[in-house]
Protein backbone atom coordinates (compact mmCIF):
# COMPACT_ATOMS: atom_id res chain seq x y z
CA UNK A 1 0.00 0.00 0.00
CA UNK A 2 1.99 2.94 -1.02
CA UNK A 3 -0.13 5.91 1.33
CA UNK A 4 1.49 3.63 4.01
CA UNK A 5 5.05 2.75 2.75
CA UNK A 6 5.14 6.83 2.08
CA UNK A 7 4.42 7.52 5.85
CA UNK A 8 6.66 4.78 6.49
CA UNK A 9 9.65 6.07 5.15
CA UNK A 10 8.78 9.70 5.97
CA UNK A 11 7.35 9.73 9.66
CA UNK A 12 9.30 6.01 10.35
CA UNK A 13 11.93 6.08 13.26
CA UNK A 14 14.49 2.93 13.10
CA UNK A 15 15.64 2.32 16.46
CA UNK A 16 17.74 -0.63 15.60
CA UNK A 17 17.63 -3.24 13.45
CA UNK A 18 14.73 -4.83 14.65
CA UNK A 19 12.23 -2.16 15.68
CA UNK A 20 10.52 0.68 13.80
CA UNK A 21 9.12 3.44 15.75
CA UNK A 22 5.18 5.20 14.25
CA UNK A 23 4.53 6.84 16.93
CA UNK A 24 3.18 9.54 14.86
CA UNK A 25 0.37 7.84 13.16
CA UNK A 26 0.10 4.51 14.39
CA UNK A 27 1.52 3.76 17.95
CA UNK A 28 0.88 6.94 19.76
CA UNK A 29 -0.95 9.22 17.84
CA UNK A 30 -3.10 8.28 14.89
CA UNK A 31 -3.36 9.82 11.97
CA UNK A 32 -7.11 9.45 10.92
CA UNK A 33 -7.31 9.77 7.19
CA UNK A 34 -4.41 7.11 7.00
CA UNK A 35 -6.45 4.84 9.36
CA UNK A 36 -9.54 5.07 6.95
CA UNK A 37 -7.34 4.39 3.79
CA UNK A 38 -6.01 1.55 5.72
CA UNK A 39 -9.49 -0.03 6.96
CA UNK A 40 -10.66 0.39 3.10
CA UNK A 41 -7.53 -1.61 2.10
CA UNK A 42 -8.15 -4.66 4.63
CA UNK A 43 -12.14 -3.94 3.17
CA UNK A 44 -11.22 -4.43 -0.48
CA UNK A 45 -8.96 -7.72 0.24
CA UNK A 46 -11.30 -9.40 2.35
CA UNK A 47 -14.66 -8.59 0.75
CA UNK A 48 -15.33 -11.55 -0.52
CA UNK A 49 -14.56 -13.38 2.33
CA UNK A 50 -17.76 -13.57 4.13
CA UNK A 51 -16.71 -11.72 6.97
CA UNK A 52 -19.05 -10.86 10.09
CA UNK A 53 -16.28 -9.78 12.83
CA UNK A 54 -13.04 -8.55 13.47
CA UNK A 55 -10.90 -8.92 16.22
CA UNK A 56 -7.60 -7.27 17.16
CA UNK A 57 -5.75 -6.68 20.46
CA UNK A 58 -5.89 -3.58 22.34
CA UNK A 59 -4.18 -1.31 21.73
CA UNK A 60 -2.50 -0.34 18.37
CA UNK A 61 -4.73 -2.65 16.48
CA UNK A 62 -7.78 -0.71 18.17
CA UNK A 63 -7.65 1.71 15.30
CA UNK A 64 -7.25 -0.29 11.78
CA UNK A 65 -9.84 -2.75 13.13
CA UNK A 66 -12.28 -0.12 13.86
CA UNK A 67 -11.58 1.50 10.70
CA UNK A 68 -12.07 -1.95 8.52
CA UNK A 69 -14.87 -2.37 10.36
CA UNK A 70 -16.82 0.96 9.41
CA UNK A 71 -15.94 -0.60 5.94
CA UNK A 72 -17.41 -3.93 6.09
CA UNK A 73 -20.42 -2.88 7.82
CA UNK A 74 -19.20 -5.34 10.98
CA UNK A 75 -18.00 -4.70 15.05
CA UNK A 76 -14.35 -4.99 15.86
CA UNK A 77 -13.98 -6.62 18.82
CA UNK A 78 -10.47 -5.89 21.15
CA UNK A 79 -8.72 -8.71 23.18
CA UNK A 80 -8.09 -7.38 26.32
CA UNK A 81 -4.75 -7.69 28.21
CA UNK A 82 -5.80 -6.68 31.57
CA UNK A 83 -8.74 -7.73 33.75
CA UNK A 84 -11.58 -5.72 33.44
CA UNK A 85 -14.02 -4.90 36.28
CA UNK A 86 -17.18 -6.16 34.38
CA UNK A 87 -15.45 -8.24 32.51
CA UNK A 88 -15.07 -10.81 34.76
CA UNK A 89 -16.41 -14.53 33.39
CA UNK A 90 -17.59 -16.26 29.83
CA UNK A 91 -14.19 -15.50 28.59
CA UNK A 92 -12.05 -16.91 25.99
CA UNK A 93 -8.46 -16.94 27.57
CA UNK A 94 -4.90 -16.92 25.66
CA UNK A 95 -1.76 -16.50 26.76
CA UNK A 96 0.21 -14.57 24.35
CA UNK A 97 4.68 -14.48 25.25
CA UNK A 98 6.49 -11.64 23.74
CA UNK A 99 9.87 -12.57 22.87
CA UNK A 100 10.73 -8.94 22.59
CA UNK A 101 9.40 -7.92 26.24
CA UNK A 102 9.98 -11.26 27.99
CA UNK A 103 6.81 -11.84 29.36
CA UNK A 104 3.70 -14.02 29.07
CA UNK A 105 0.47 -12.08 29.25
CA UNK A 106 -2.87 -13.11 29.20
CA UNK A 107 -5.67 -11.96 26.55
CA UNK A 108 -8.88 -12.64 27.22
CA UNK A 109 -12.66 -12.19 24.81
CA UNK A 110 -16.11 -12.31 25.96
CA UNK A 111 -17.74 -15.28 24.88
CA UNK A 112 -20.65 -12.84 23.83
CA UNK A 113 -18.89 -11.40 21.01
CA UNK A 114 -17.29 -14.58 18.72
CA UNK A 115 -19.33 -17.09 18.39
CA UNK A 116 -19.41 -20.35 15.89
CA UNK A 117 -21.84 -18.29 13.56
CA UNK A 118 -18.66 -15.64 13.15
CA UNK A 119 -16.03 -15.47 10.76
CA UNK A 120 -13.57 -13.49 11.69
CA UNK A 121 -10.68 -11.38 10.28
CA UNK A 122 -7.70 -10.84 12.68
CA UNK A 123 -6.40 -7.41 12.20
CA UNK A 124 -2.87 -6.20 14.20
CA UNK A 125 -0.58 -3.10 13.90
CA UNK A 126 2.58 -4.76 13.98
CA UNK A 127 3.68 -8.87 13.07
CA UNK A 128 6.85 -9.54 14.20
CA UNK A 129 7.11 -13.42 15.80
CA UNK A 130 3.49 -13.81 15.21
CA UNK A 131 2.30 -14.22 19.08
CA UNK A 132 -0.76 -12.31 19.32
CA UNK A 133 -1.65 -13.72 15.97
CA UNK A 134 -1.29 -16.84 17.66
CA UNK A 135 -3.20 -15.94 20.32
CA UNK A 136 -5.66 -14.80 18.51
CA UNK A 137 -6.33 -17.98 16.23
CA UNK A 138 -6.28 -19.88 19.64
CA UNK A 139 -9.30 -17.73 21.03
CA UNK A 140 -11.30 -17.98 17.69
CA UNK A 141 -10.43 -22.16 17.64
CA UNK A 142 -11.77 -22.05 20.97
CA UNK A 143 -15.62 -20.32 20.00
CA UNK A 144 -15.67 -22.79 16.83
CA UNK A 145 -15.84 -19.24 14.91
CA UNK A 146 -14.22 -19.25 11.45
CA UNK A 147 -11.30 -17.24 10.00
CA UNK A 148 -11.17 -15.62 6.91
CA UNK A 149 -7.85 -14.39 7.45
CA UNK A 150 -5.36 -12.19 9.17
CA UNK A 151 -4.53 -8.69 8.28
CA UNK A 152 -1.31 -6.88 9.53
CA UNK A 153 -0.21 -2.94 8.93
CA UNK A 154 3.17 -3.38 8.70
CA UNK A 155 4.72 -7.00 8.86
CA UNK A 156 8.68 -7.63 9.60
CA UNK A 157 8.98 -9.67 6.95
CA UNK A 158 12.61 -10.56 8.71
CA UNK A 159 11.39 -11.68 11.77
CA UNK A 160 9.50 -15.35 11.90
CA UNK A 161 5.51 -14.81 12.15
CA UNK A 162 4.59 -14.43 8.98
CA UNK A 163 6.47 -17.38 7.52
CA UNK A 164 4.58 -18.97 10.48
CA UNK A 165 1.16 -18.13 10.36
CA UNK A 166 1.29 -18.77 6.71
CA UNK A 167 2.36 -22.12 6.79
CA UNK A 168 -0.34 -23.28 8.70
CA UNK A 169 -2.96 -22.16 5.28
CA UNK A 170 -3.75 -19.10 7.05
CA UNK A 171 -4.23 -16.02 4.41
CA UNK A 172 -1.93 -13.09 5.29
CA UNK A 173 -2.50 -9.60 3.79
CA UNK A 174 0.22 -7.07 5.16
CA UNK A 175 0.01 -3.73 3.84
CA UNK A 176 3.58 -2.87 4.21
CA UNK A 177 6.42 -5.63 4.16
CA UNK A 178 9.63 -4.46 5.89
CA UNK A 179 12.67 -6.63 4.34
CA UNK A 180 15.00 -5.40 6.55
CA UNK A 181 15.81 -2.19 8.95
CA UNK A 182 19.70 -2.75 8.77
CA UNK A 183 22.08 0.60 8.76
CA UNK A 184 19.27 2.69 9.91
CA UNK A 185 16.99 2.23 6.94
CA UNK A 186 13.63 1.12 5.91
CA UNK A 187 13.82 -2.26 2.96
CA UNK A 188 10.21 -2.74 1.46
CA UNK A 189 10.23 -6.62 0.33
CA UNK A 190 9.07 -6.49 -3.55
CA UNK A 191 5.59 -8.77 -3.68
CA UNK A 192 4.34 -10.92 -1.52
CA UNK A 193 6.80 -12.47 1.44
CA UNK A 194 5.66 -16.22 1.91
P1 LIG B 1 4.48 -10.69 18.17
O1 LIG B 1 3.07 -10.63 18.66
O2 LIG B 1 4.54 -10.58 16.66
O3 LIG B 1 5.20 -11.91 18.68
O4 LIG B 1 5.16 -9.39 18.69
P2 LIG B 1 6.24 -9.04 19.83
O5 LIG B 1 5.96 -9.83 21.05
O6 LIG B 1 7.56 -9.09 19.18
O7 LIG B 1 5.80 -7.54 20.06
C1 LIG B 1 5.31 -7.01 21.28
C2 LIG B 1 4.73 -5.63 21.06
O8 LIG B 1 5.62 -4.83 20.26
C3 LIG B 1 3.40 -5.60 20.31
O9 LIG B 1 2.71 -4.45 20.73
C4 LIG B 1 3.87 -5.40 18.85
O10 LIG B 1 2.84 -4.83 18.05
C5 LIG B 1 5.00 -4.45 19.03
N1 LIG B 1 6.05 -4.48 18.01
C6 LIG B 1 6.77 -5.53 17.55
N2 LIG B 1 7.73 -5.10 16.71
C7 LIG B 1 7.58 -3.75 16.62
C8 LIG B 1 8.28 -2.74 15.90
O11 LIG B 1 9.25 -2.96 15.15
N3 LIG B 1 7.84 -1.47 16.09
C9 LIG B 1 6.80 -1.15 16.90
N4 LIG B 1 6.45 0.13 16.98
N5 LIG B 1 6.13 -2.08 17.60
C10 LIG B 1 6.53 -3.36 17.46
P3 LIG B 1 1.95 -4.40 22.12
O12 LIG B 1 2.84 -4.61 23.26
O13 LIG B 1 0.80 -5.34 21.98
O14 LIG B 1 1.50 -2.92 22.23
P4 LIG B 1 0.31 -2.01 21.72
O15 LIG B 1 -0.56 -2.80 20.79
O16 LIG B 1 -0.40 -1.59 22.93
O17 LIG B 1 0.99 -0.92 20.98
NA1 LIG C 1 -0.10 -4.74 18.61
NA1 LIG D 1 2.14 -2.31 19.18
Amino acid sequence: MKLLKDKIIQDGKVLSKDVLKVDTFLNHQIDPPLMKAIGEEFAERFKDAGITKIVTIESSGIAPAMMAGLVLGVPAIFARKRKSLTLIDHLYTASVHSFTKDETNEISVSKDFVTCDDTVLIIDDFLANGQAVLGLLDIIEQASAKLAGVGIVIEKGFQPGGKMIRKQGIRVESLAIIASLEDGKVTFSEGAAV
